[in-house]
């Protein structure tokens, strides 16, 4: 070849990029191993992105409309085959020119020729995206999930106008933990959510971590009267807060231009405030994560706080990071009396590893928090729940008739991200009423009560039983054949005896439920449940305190597809645990070791969820 065509041509390769038109609607450029442009070139609601969760490191995407950078997101795009797509909303910038500038391997190490990767084919835009439910066996049927993509910690609740507003720690790009935003999902029932637009966005001070929200009656903040307010921490280099504000009911929020309202020198972050009646004062109760500390601050007006107090240094469980506090008070049953709960949620250093949510009851002034002390003068350390799956509990704002209701994540940080789902990853538990009962000494704890409204899910009766003792054998009576149902029962035994309740299929599918007369435990074992195996973590038996003496217990045990939450002696004991049969349960049994014990009462409730 002569010397001149040669150069011609290598200038050819060097400045003429491949260009592939693949899918509908846009241009792919491959400029180099790793960088690629993705242009619009049809208009279009959406850009359909292709998705495979097993390669860790994110593709960089940039966004860049009419040539100034609206905002970065990381995805995990399909290399080899894709698990499944996720929709990036075109719609904001109808008329514009939009273009994705992706950068697929980062450091050195992980530089690597793109141009094959299947995403590139698979990328298309359109004006819808499926949200039908792909995954029948264990999307719970009357929980809260996402329509897809990750979901953690609740965020932000706050009810108004008969409304509960549900945000939440939400990947719209992902089911995995990424790309933090506020997802929205409302409900006038507590059971059945609508699905809302995303509430809070990722801007210039970073991702939109865990906070909560506020309804200001007397607009003290300025933004208007019953506005809407929520504090939020942004995390970037640093963790930081910030506040938006929503005039139309928190369906959308504006970011306050002079964010962030409120900066440390270390990491605190899940501001969680409230109106104080007694001190004419907001609270903010902020986690000190990594002290293991939550700092109290109040305010007059919701944007200028002042750090008042610190609580719990070297108190309670302190193995894990400190997180998602909560503070309010509770009145003591049958007296006039009241105390403060501070909720604390521990990661990880929970009492079956992992994840947990701990409380301390105490007295508050409106600045500072004292704990109740054990007689030897030590702080106790008291669970609000004992499975595995109840993380991240929170509190409803402005919740009517004085209610104190809360939700939490059900999952742990331990496998969130391996639990076997990919159109949605997690669910949150049913909703609970937080309600102070006495034990046998004396001592206050927290009872989480399932909430009202749950009664509602209540269908066809499939077994009815009253007073039959039991005797040497097992008793069996059969679940609904989807496995979705509410057990009622209540029993009393004595005697050291040993009850177990066993939830089975005819594939050796099991957990087993066991009361412990002798030490008074209820104990959930989930090591046979059906699906364990993604995480080494998950095969489980974990165990409560029942608190009472007298062997006399009643359990309301709600069963969803991938779930079994354990409320005992009205919420007094509560075991959360995800379970992943790969056939529903279908028959539910009683045994008693002494073969002495009585079921007084035992209904099994098939679920009307829609
Ligand atoms: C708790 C948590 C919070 C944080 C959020 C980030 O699960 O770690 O402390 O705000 O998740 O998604």
């Amino acid at each position: 070849m002569n010397k001149k065509i040669a150069t011609t041509l290598s200038l050819m390769a060097l400045t003429v990029s491949s260009v592939n038109v693949f899918g509908e609607g846009v241009k792919v450029e491959h400029l180099g191993i790793n960088n690629t442009l993705v242009r619009i070139t049809e208009p279009a609601k959406y850009l359909i992105i292709p998705v495979q969760e097993k390669y860790e490191d994110d593709a960089t995407v940039n966004v860049i409309v009419d040539g100034k950078l609206e905002e970065t997101i990381y995805v995990r795009l399909a290399r080899t085959k894709t698990d499944y797509t996720v929709p990036y909303d075109l719609s904001r910038f109808a008329g514009k020119n939009v273009v994705f500038d992706i950068v697929t391997g980062q450091g050195r190490n992980s530089v690597r020729d793109a141009s094959e990767d299947v995403c590139w084919d698979g990328l298309t835009v359109a004006d819808t995206f499926d949200t039908t439910n792909r995954e029948e066996k264990w999307r719970p049927a009357y929980h809260h999930t996402p329509l897809y993509g990750w979901m953690n910690d609740p965020n932000g609740m706050f009810y108004k106008d008969g409304v509960w507003h549900l945000y939440y720690q939400k990947n719209p790009y992902g089911s995995k933990w990424q790309n933090m935003t506020w997802g929205h999902s409302t409900s006038t029932d507590l059971i059945n959510w609508e699905a809302r637009k995303d509430a809070i966005r990722p801007d210039g001070h970073g991702t939109i971590f865990s906070g909560s929200a506020v309804v200001d009656s007397d607009n003290t903040a300025g933004f208007g009267k019953d506005a809407v307010v929520a504090l939020f921490t942004s995390a970037s280099t640093s963790q930081k807060q910030s506040l938006a504000h929503s005039s139309d009911n928190g369906e959308s929020f504006e970011i306050y231009p002079g964010n962030p309202i409120l900066t440390l020198e270390t990491e605190a972050r899940d501001p969680n405030m409230f109106w104080n009646n007694k001190t004419g004062e907001w609270n903010l109760v902020l986690a000190h994560a990594l002290e293991k500390e939550m700092l109290i601050f109040t305010s007059p007006d919701l944007i200028n706080w002042t750090l008042e107090s610190s609580f719990g240094k070297g108190e309670g469980a302190q193995e894990g990071v400190w997180e998602c506090p909560d503070l309010f008070e509770l009145q003591i049953p049958g007296t006039d009396k009241s105390k403060w709960v501070l909720i604390c949620n521990i990661n990880p250093g929970g009492p079956f590893g992992g994840s947990a949510t701990q409380y301390f009851i105490g007295d508050f002034d409106g600045k500072t928090f004292v704990s109740d002390t054990n007689p030897d003068g030590t702080v106790p350390t008291k669970w609000l729940d004992y499975g595995k799956d109840h993380y991240a509990t929170v509190s409803w704002s402005n919740a009517p008739e004085g209610r104190r209701t809360v939700i939490g994540w059900m999952s742990n940080w331990q496998y969130a991200a391996d639990v076997p789902t990919t159109q949605f990853r997690s669910a949150n538990t049913l909703p609970r009423e937080m309600e102070l009962f006495e034990d046998a000494d004396g001592e206050l704890h927290v009872a989480s009560v399932p909430s009202p409204e749950l009664l509602a899910l209540r269908g066809k009766s499939v077994a009815s039983v009253s007073n039959k003792n039991i005797g040497d054998k097992p008793l069996e009576y059969k679940l609904p054949a989807d496995g979705i149902c509410e057990i009622v029962l209540t029993f009393h035994t004595q005697d050291n005896d040993l009850l177990t309740f066993t939830l089975s299929n005819n594939y050796g599918e099991k957990v087993l439920m066991k009361y412990d007369n002798k030490n008074h435990t209820m104990s959930v074992d989930r090591k046979n449940s059906g699906v364990t195996d993604f995480s080494d973590k998950f095969p489980a038996i974990t165990t409560a305190p029942t608190f009472e003496k007298d062997g006399k217990i009643n359990l309301r045990i709600f069963i969803d597809r991938s779930s079994i939450e354990l409320f005992g002696n009205n919420g007094e004991f509560t075991i959360t645990n995800l379970v992943f049969p790969e056939n529903p349960y279908t028959t539910f049994s009683v045994s008693s070791k002494n073969g002495n014990a009585g079921i007084e009462s035992l209904n099994i409730y098939a679920i009307n969820a829609k």
